[in-house]
C-alpha cells in the first residue's frame, strides 16, 4: 500500500511537469494525496462520435488529443470504464460483462479487451469460442472449472482432446484464440472471474447455436451421420432449446444446491 501510495505521488508530480492541467475537485480527496475524477459512463452516442474520432485520428498524438482534450479535468474518463454499475449488487444469475471496443472506445489502437463474470452457483458459461483473441481468465472468487477443446489434425476417431482445470484462489488459465472453451461453477456459491482479451473485438460465437444454425437440415443431419432419430422435426424441436443465454444452470448441479432451475 506504501509502495502505491509513493508511487502514485510520483505519477501525480511528473503527470503535473508534463501539463498544466489540474484536478478538478469533483471527486472525493483520497489519503493518496489529491483527488482524481469518478468515472462516468459515456452515453452510445458519445461512444458512436469517440469511436469515429479515434478511427480518423491517424497518429497516437491525435488520438491522444481525441481522448485527452485540454481542459478536461485531467480526467482518464475516455480509457476508464464500469464492468458493473451498483458495486455492491452485481448479477446474481450469471453474466459476463464484456468491455471491449464497443463499449471502450478509447480501447482503438490498442489490443485490449477485458470482461468480469458473474458466474452463480452451478452456472456454464456454454461452450464458446473468440474468433479474435486469445483469453487470460482468473478466478477471484469462488471456483470455476475452465476447459478448452485441443486443435487436432487427426482424422475424427472418437472425442477431440480437451484439457481442464480447477480454478479458484486467483489462479488463472489461457483459453487460446478460436479454441472452443466452457467455464463451469461446480460449487453451490457465486463465482468472479476477471478476464483479458488481446484484441479490442474478441468477438463470440456460442458453439451449439452457430453449429444447429446451419441450413438446410441436410446439412446437420450429413455431419451428424444421418443419425435416425433425428429427422427435421427433432431438429427444429433441439433449436428451440438451445439457450441464447451466455451462462445456464445445470440441472443434477442445480438439484444438489437445491436450486431451481426453471
Ligand atoms: C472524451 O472524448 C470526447 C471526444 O474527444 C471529448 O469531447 C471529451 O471531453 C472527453 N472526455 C474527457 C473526460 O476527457
Ligand atoms: C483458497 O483459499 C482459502 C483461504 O485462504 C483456503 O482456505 C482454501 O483452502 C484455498 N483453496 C485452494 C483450492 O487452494
Amino acid at each position: 500500500m506504501k509502495t502505491l501510495s509513493v508511487a502514485l505521488t510520483a505519477l501525480l508530480a511528473v503527470t503535473a511537469l508534463a501539463s498544466p492541467v489540474a484536478y478538478t475537485s469533483t471527486t472525493s480527496t483520497t489519503a493518496a494525496g489529491g483527488g482524481a475524477p469518478t468515472f462516468t459512463p459515456l452515453t452510445p452516442a458519445e461512444i458512436k462520435d469517440l469511436q469515429t474520432e479515434l478511427l480518423l485520428a491517424a497518429s497516437y498524438k491525435d488520438k491522444e488529443a481525441v481522448l485527452f482534450p485540454p481542459n478536461n479535468g485531467g480526467s482518464a474518463n475516455n480509457v476508464s470504464f464500469q464492468f458493473v454499475n451498483n458495486p455492491g449488487t452485481p448479477p446474481q444469475d450469471g453474466s459476463v460483462i464484456v468491455g471491449s471496443v464497443d463499449s471502450i472506445p478509447g480501447l482503438i489502437g490498442t489490443n485490449v479487451a477485458a470482461a468480469i463474470g458473474f458466474i452463480g452457483p452451478c452456472g456454464l458459461n456454454v461452450p464458446h469460442l473468440h474468433p479474435r483473441a486469445n483469453e487470460f481468465l482468473t478466478v477471484v472468487s469462488g471456483t470455476l472449472i475452465g476447459a478448452f477443446l485441443l486443435e487436432t489434425d487427426a482424422q475424427f476417431a472418437g472425442d477431440i482432446p480437451q484439457v481442464a482445470m480447477t480454478l479458484t484462489n486467483f489462479t488463472g488459465m489461457l483459453f487460446p484464440q478460436g479454441h472452443t472453451h466452457w467455464q463451469f461453477n461446480p460449487t453451490c456459491e457465486e463465482a468472479i472471474f476477471a478476464a483479458a482479451f488481446d484484441d479490442n473485438d474478441e468477438g463470440r460465437f456460442q458453439v451449439a447455436q452457430t453449429f444447429f444454425s446451419s441450413m438446410p437440415d441436410d446439412v446437420l443431419t450429413t455431419s451428424l451421420g444421418n443419425p435416425s432419430f433425428l429427422g427435421p422435426t427433432q431438429l427444429d424441436q433441439l433449436r428451440g432449446l438451445i439457450p441464447e443465454a451466455f451462462v445456464v444452470m445445470v440441472d443434477d448441479c442445480a438439484k444438489t444446491c437445491g436450486l431451481s432451475t426453471a
